[in-house]
């Protein structure tokens, strides 16, 4: 059993007096069968549970709880687990990043509200890794990590399947006919043949990597599938690991530094990771009050091959990766470009925890000198197009879109795309570039993944796969294609995306990291003054609150009375 020596803590503050409110706060604990030594000092931990049944890539939570609470009872915590709101990517309208910033003030609320030392975060599915580190570090008490773990590998008619990018795939081949609709719908139960999340170097696994890159969680994290024993036994030595942490009060604060942030970036570019991570990673850094750039990510991913061959820029998923050796492996491959001396939640250093790491497959993780693609990082544009930037993802494009100069197809609104993109009569060629407005922050609003724009019907059948977009959205992490995203300022505020009209010509150079609206400042001014604001799809409720605070895409979406960390102090008493 652990007490704390020598130093009160904060569940104390509840469970340690004799007058009325401690017992109060005891007695109604011991309605479950607590006994007295649970509130003897031993450190209290939280496990923050995203379980849901509407989330289906957390939907195993309960169990994963379970394994974590074995490990905080056998390292002496008092394990207590409580839910939080749970972000389901694939069911939840307008779109999961609208409420990605409402779930972080539940976890922080939560966590700073509670007779609680440390916690264990349970995140899985896209948005819930962000959230609740977000949460967490704005209040700053001892955390850790643990990711429900990627679904095992899809099969169906005698090939792999990867989660979401195969569905783009094979949508676009129903669509250009040379896929039967049966067929595709057949494919739906052999694409989540398990629990977990996405498969592929989506967002989901993406961020699993970020945070086990940033130090926040045991290493082998982000990899090991949500059905291999090995992540119950992850979650047991994560719940012994965070007792320990607690007496050691080691915090988000000591972990999160700028060397972690950097090294994440160097890993995000390195797996070819989802460009979501731009966004989740501004936001973390802004709660923790490191001053995190895009710069920072154009200078960090510039030259940072991606070495690790998984969907959506290469062919394998992330059980193969597991077993390729994972993070550590890449991590191990980065060598001395990462900040070693970083300190992780395992209290050791960066260079002690990938120390012996080994890659097990040289298909799957490259050798740093023989990339899947050289110079794979996120690539931040600017120009008069998006003068306060915008993104792209090069190893997922076709190389020679990246450098693209076309007429623009305008769309105003998902639902201007979605009502003329199959018009036959629609003037598009394989040169134009598809643009796409008001689908950031405020426009949407919640910044939807809707940028990576189905191609038109008629030039699929023409054989094109692949073409210029560009929008103030997002892209799903799984999804590929030369897409230009979060441009911003964006077009609902009244950044320049909202004044292109269809025929300007736009030139995209990614080497020169430009993208230019090939229009005179006199014109755009003209076509300024006519511009009218969107009107709110809602008014009242969380949607105005969101969209009257809404950071732009450059500073991370989080909204900006959130930004910082507010510490774990709440000097009242409940009664
Ligand atoms: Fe949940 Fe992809 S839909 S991780």
């Amino acid at each position: 059993m652990i007490v704390a020596e020598g130093r009160r803590l904060r569940s104390q503050a509840w469970f340690g007096g004799k007058g009325r409110d401690s017992f109060i706060h005891r007695s109604w604990m011991k309605n479950h069968g607590e006994p007295a030594d649970s509130f003897d000092g031993r450190p209290v931990i939280g496990i923050c549970n995203t379980f849901s049944e509407l989330t289906p890539c957390n939907a195993h939570f309960r169990e994963l709880a379970e394994k974590v609470k074995r490990g905080v009872l056998q390292a002496g915590g008092y394990p207590v687990e409580f839910p939080v709101m749970s972000l389901g990517e694939t069911n939840l309208r307008p779109t999961a990043m609208l409420f990605r910033n409402l779930a972080s003030m539940d976890v922080e609320e939560s966590i700073r509200g509670n007779p609680i030392d440390g916690v264990v975060l349970l995140t899985g599915c896209d948005k819930t890794t962000p959230a609740l580190l977000m949460g967490a570090a704005s209040c700053d008490l001892p955390a850790i990590i643990v990711s429900g773990g990627p679904m095992l590998s899809g099969r169906f008619h005698g090939r792999t399947l990867g989660s979401g990018t195969d569905v783009w795939r094979l949508s676009e081949e129903v669509r250009a006919g040379t896929l039967a609709e049966a067929d595709f719908l057949d494919a739906e139960a052999a694409n989540s043949r398990s629990a977990g999340h996405c498969n592929t170097m989506g967002t989901a696994s993406s961020m699993a990597s970020l945070v086990e890159a940033l130090g926040m969680t045991l290493p082998a994290n982000a990899a090991i599938p949500a059905a291999d024993a090995r992540r119950s036994t992850l979650a047991q030595m994560s719940g012994r690991r965070i007792v320990e942490m607690v007496a050691e009060d080691l915090k988000p604060s000591d972990i999160l530094t700028r060397q972690a942030f950097e090294n994440a970036i160097q890993v995000i570019g390195a797996i070819g990771g989802s460009t979501n991570c731009v966004l989740h990673l501004l936001a973390i850094a802004g709660r923790v009050g490191v001053d995190m750039t895009l710069d920072d990510w154009d200078r960090l991913g510039r030259d940072i091959p991606c070495i690790v061959d998984l969907m959506p820029s290469g062919r394998f998923l992330m059980e193969d990766f597991y077993y390729a050796g994972g993070v550590p492996a890449v991590m191990a491959e980065l060598g001395q470009r990462l900040h070693g001396g970083a300190i992780t939640v395992t209290g050791r250093t960066v260079t002690e925890n990938i120390a012996g790491a080994v890659c097990w497959n040289r298909e799957v993780i490259r050798p740093i000198d023989e990339p899947l693609v050289a110079n794979a990082g996120i690539a931040v544009l600017r120009g008069n197009l998006a003068p306060s930037g915008a993104v792209i993802k090069p190893s997922a494009a076709t190389p020679d879109l990246l450098k693209h100069r076309g007429p623009a197809v305008v769309f105003e609104s998902i639902e201007d795309f979605h009502a003329r993109v199959d018009d036959p009569d629609l003037p598009v060629t394989a040169d134009s570039v598809m643009v796409l407005k008001n689908c950031g922050p405020r426009g949407y609003p919640g910044m939807a993944e809707v940028g990576n724009m189905p191609i038109p019907q008629k030039l699929l059948r023409q054989g094109v796969r692949d073409m210029v977009r560009l929008s103030d959205a997002r892209m799903s992490g799984t999804a590929y294609g030369a897409v230009v995203l979060h441009i911003a300022p964006e077009a609902a505020v009244g950044g320049p995306l909202a004044l292109v009209e269809t025929g300007d010509i736009i030139a995209l150079d990614v080497e020169a990291r430009s993208l230019t609206l090939e229009v005179s400042d006199a014109e755009l001014a003209a076509r300024r003054e006519r511009w009218t604001p969107p009107k709110p799809t809602m008014k009242g409720g969380y949607q105005s609150l969101y969209v009257g605070h809404v950071l732009q895409a450059d500073q991370g979406a989080d909204l900006d009375f959130l930004v910082g960390c507010r510490g774990a102090d709440v000097p009242r008493e409940s009664h």
